[in-house]
């Protein structure tokens, strides 16, 4: 039997045990006397011991009052604590189980599951994930291709936690990131949206992880590709996804060209927009490192929407350097 039928058992049982006690107790009662017709006690008892004793219960219950508050006072911002951490650990709870693929959660769950680990991987480490792409010119079919999700573990290192949550209730148009909010056409309230980010924060790599697997990954991209620079390993490992148009399905146009998502870096772009006589390249470097924050302006004439990450986290100063000098020779 579960919980919640015992407790509806217990609960059956007062009752009936409540109704046939007061029907046992109306039963052979005799009227009481009229009130003023009752003897009451004497001046000298109720001013006497009766008094005494109310005054001195009166001292003991103001004393327990007067120790219970300081302890109360202190006692308090621990279990406000205590429920946050539980509060929180349970929303990451409800994410983990909405971010899994169906049927390898343990036991029974009532949640929705919504499988991001399908396209992001079962850890968050990132995959694929396969999409139709509409023809955009006119002799141009309908093309299948494998589309890469990126790596979600270390996705709060690079964007703030409104940043991702305006992400998943939007979703990114014109790629297999759906919406998923409400606002954005998606199925989901604020609640689900905040489990699935309280998720992703309890799976976070730490920077050193992430560095370590980007130097990697930039590392590997150099060996594959004899002859290119670090700085330019790095941006395709971390910038061409978002500033490359076709990058994320093998299929890269110009190298810095813009995608459907980051602008254009070609042409001298990034030279206008972070210029060399105002000491434009370490405002270049910094804009690199903390990302765009939503109608906040930089450069000369940037406005920013927060879709452009920080990469402060994931990268080291010294590739930083290195991509802002290959991208100011684009
Ligand atoms: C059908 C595959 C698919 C599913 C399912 C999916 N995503 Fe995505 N998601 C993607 C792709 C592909 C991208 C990258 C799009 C691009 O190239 O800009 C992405 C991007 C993201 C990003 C932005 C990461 C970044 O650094 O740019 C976040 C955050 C994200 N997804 C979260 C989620 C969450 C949470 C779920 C589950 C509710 C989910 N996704 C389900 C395919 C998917
Ligand atoms: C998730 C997609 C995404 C990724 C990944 C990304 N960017 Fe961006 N980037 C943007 C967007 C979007 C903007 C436009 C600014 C905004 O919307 O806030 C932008 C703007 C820029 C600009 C300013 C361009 C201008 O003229 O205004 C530079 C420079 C830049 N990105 C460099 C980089 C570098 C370097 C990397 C890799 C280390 C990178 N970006 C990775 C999305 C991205």
């Amino acid at each position: 039997m579960s919980l919640r039928n015992i407790l509806f058992l217990v609960n059956g049982i007062a009752v009936v045990v409540f109704l046939a006690l007061a029907i046992l107790g109306q039963r052979g009662r005799k009227p009481a006397p009229p009130p003023n017709e009752i003897e009451y006690y004497d001046d000298e008892t109720m001013e006497g011991p009766k008094l005494e004793k109310y005054l001195g219960a009166g001292v003991i219950f103001s004393a327990i009052l007067a120790a219970s508050l300081p302890a109360y006072w202190l006692l308090e911002p621990t279990r406000q604590e205590k429920m946050d951490k539980f509060f929180l650990e349970d929303s990451a709870e409800r994410g983990r189980q909405r971010f899994a693929l169906a049927g390898t959660i343990e036991g029974h769950s009532e949640i929705l599951q919504l499988e991001c680990a399908r396209c992001h991987g079962s850890k968050g480490e990132g995959g694929v994930a396969t999409y139709v792409l509409q023809p955009t010119e006119p002799g141009e079919l309908v093309r299948t291709v494998s589309w890469a999700a990126p790596s979600l573990d270390d996705v709060l290192l690079r964007f703030s936690p409104e940043e991702v949550t305006q992400i998943i209730v939007y979703g990114r148009p014109g790629t297999p990131m759906p919406a998923w909010g409400l606002e954005g056409g998606g199925p989901l309230p604020e609640q689900p949206v905040e489990d699935l980010v309280n998720y992703l924060q309890s799976i976070q790599l730490t920077p050193e992880e992430a560095r370590k697997r980007n130097t990697e990954r930039a590392q590997k991209i150099m060996q594959d590709n004899p002859g290119i620079s670090e700085g330019q390993a790095l941006f395709m490992a971390m910038c061409a996804r978002c500033h490359t148009k076709g990058w994320s399905y093998g299929d890269p146009e110009v190298m810095g060209g813009g995608g459907a998502f980051g602008p254009n870096l070609t042409g001298g772009v990034t030279l206008r927009q972070f210029p060399s006589l105002g000491g434009g390249a370490s405002k270049h470097i910094e804009f690199v490192t903390d990302g765009s924050e939503f109608q906040k302006t930089y450069g000369t004439q940037g406005i920013g929407s927060g879709r452009m990450p920080g990469f402060g986290e994931m990268l080291s100063a010294r590739q930083i350097d290195e991509i802002v000098l290959f991208e100011r020779g684009l």
